[in-house]
């Protein structure tokens, strides 16, 4: 009996030493001196035993018990305190690691023009509107004077449909829809996406144009100087600009506005091809005709109108030589804006 006493004394610290978690440790309490353990089972057997022998084995299995308990509890606080330790470790802030910086976004280059384009317009009392970017034929080209035969309604250069619908080639016809729908006085800008088959380093098949147009009684050429001057001027800083002579289908006379070159402040150089001069916008009186086609009487009010390319813009008051970089959304690229 003492033999055995001494058996299970021994498994049971050892036992205690091994388990590696209060879970397991739980497990072998009860094994050991739970209800029915195995130390408890040797003093409800104490029956069985000569009653001279009673008080040692008595007194062994007491010991043994006690002692294992005591080992269960060091063994406790030796399993908590590696918990804790654990939970701390997992827990730790280096203080001396680098931060993570939080990232800002920013506004694309080709929004930062549009917004000051908006800016400057709204500033002179021009209201911002949208068009739709499919519209009809009779939009985007007969209401705007624009004849049968012209280049622009050829295939290779507009995306058509079906024969009568396309993706609008320039904001102009929204022109057409604001004075439709109102009386003059007019006074709009109209941003907005616009299509045509064309792609290389300075053209990209989808691109983004600015109209405007004012109309009423007694709107003159000067007015369109002044105003596209004064543009200009915020655009680009103080710097001369000229109005060439143009010819588009919806305005007469029809002018080119040119900055001079932001590169080499006229001298000449690549990027204004030795002219000393940037175009930067197509601009003219409202052709009679437009007038005619919208039911207002040319006879009484005349107007202004203008459209230029934001890309173009930005492409030369930030010097960027490629137009793809604006559509890749490379943030190296970005992030330079
Ligand atoms: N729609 C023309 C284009 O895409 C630009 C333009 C020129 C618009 C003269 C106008 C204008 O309103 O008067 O090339």
């Amino acid at each position: 009996m003492q033999d055995r006493i001494a058996q299970v004394r021994a498994e049971a610290l050892a036992a205690v030493r091994a388990a590696r978690s209060p879970e397991e440790l739980e497990q072998v309490r009860i094994r050991y001196v739970g209800k029915k353990g195995e130390l408890t089972q040797l003093l409800r057997g104490m029956g069985q035993v000569p009653p001279e022998e009673r008080p040692v084995v008595g007194r062994l299995v007491n010991e043994a018990r006690d002692a294992v308990e005591a080992e269960l509890a060091a063994r406790q606080r030796e399993l908590a305190a590696a918990a804790l330790e654990t939970r701390l470790s997992a827990e730790t802030i280096d203080v001396t690691l680098p931060g993570w910086a939080p990232v800002l976004g920013r506004r694309h280059p080709l929004t930062q023009v549009l917004d000051e384009i908006k800016r400057v317009f709204t500033g002179l009392g021009f209201e911002v509107v949208e068009g739709p970017e499919i519209e009809t034929d009779w939009y985007n080209f007969e209401a705007l004077n624009i004849p049968q035969d012209h280049p622009a309604r050829d295939l290779q250069d507009t995306f058509f449909i079906t024969e009568d619908i396309l993706l609008r080639t320039q904001t102009s016809p929204v022109q057409i829809r604001v004075m439709e729908a109102q009386k003059p006085p007019v006074r709009i800008i109209a941003p907005g996406k616009v299509f045509r088959v064309d792609a290389d380093v300075t053209h990209s098949p989808m691109f983004h144009q600015v109209e405007g147009l004012y109309v009423d009684e007694g709107v003159t050429f000067g007015e369109l100087k002044g105003t596209l001057s004064i543009m200009a001027r915020e655009l680009f800083g103080q710097r001369p600009v000229r109005f060439r002579p143009s010819y588009f289908p919806f305005t007469e006379p029809s002018a080119e506005m040119d900055i001079q070159c932001i590169i080499c402040n006229g001298a000449g150089c690549r990027v204004c091809k030795n002219e000393g001069w940037l175009e930067i916008l197509g601009s003219g009186m409202v052709h009679p005709q437009v007038l005619r086609n919208v039911g207002y009487d040319p006879e009484h009010v005349s107007g202004f109108a203008f459209g230029m390319g934001v890309e173009r813009i930005a492409m030369l008051k930030y010097g960027i030589d490629d137009i793809r970089l604006f559509f890749e959304n490379d943030i190296r690229f970005l992030r330079q804006f």
